[in-house]
């Protein structure tokens, strides 16, 4: 039983990786960890059509009711929205054991995961740059996670 919890526990730190924290240009504010599934290193290798879970860890830097997640991707020299299933656009619902409001200075982790919905793979690079959103559209977190599709 003992041994159980404690494999229980340590396997999700295994099997993520800290991702290295890219800045946003325009100096918006980035998470303090970022951690995402098999990836440890920029640029992460991904499976097209795999789901990859990540956790990010933001300080939220004002009161909010409600946060809102949105994607671009960089492929092919193009920016180009990433859909973000509406399940997940919703960040109060997948913040690590609460929801939402958020008040200013709280730490809180964005635990979810996105789905690589793209039509090409054999190892093209993208970058995503990911948004969240506060209630009035300001940006309170943006991370940048450089990717080869394959
Ligand atoms: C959103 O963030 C901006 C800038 O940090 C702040 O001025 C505004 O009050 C926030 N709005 C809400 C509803 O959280």
């Amino acid at each position: 039983m003992f041994t159980y919890l404690v494999v229980a526990a340590v396997l999700p730190t295994l099997i993520m990786g800290s991702y290295p924290i890219v800045q946003c240009p325009g100096g918006l504010p980035s998470p303090i960890q970022f951690e995402i599934e098999g990836c440890d290193s920029s640029p992460c290798s991904v499976q097209r059509g795999a789901v990859i879970p990540f956790r990010a860890t933001i300080i939220a830097n004002e009161n909010t009711p409600s946060l809102t997640l949105e994607i671009e991707i960089y492929a092919f020299g193009n920016a180009n929205p990433w859909p973000v299933p509406p399940a997940l656009a919703n960040v109060c619902n997948h913040l690590e054991g609460r929801g939402c409001p958020v008040s200013a200075g709280e730490q809180v982790v964005h635990a979810s995961s996105i789905p690589v919905i793209v039509d090409f793979g054999g190892g093209v690079p993208v970058t995503l740059r990911s948004r969240i959103y506060n209630a009035s559209g300001s940006v309170m977190s943006c991370s940048v996670i450089n990717a080869r599709v394959y």
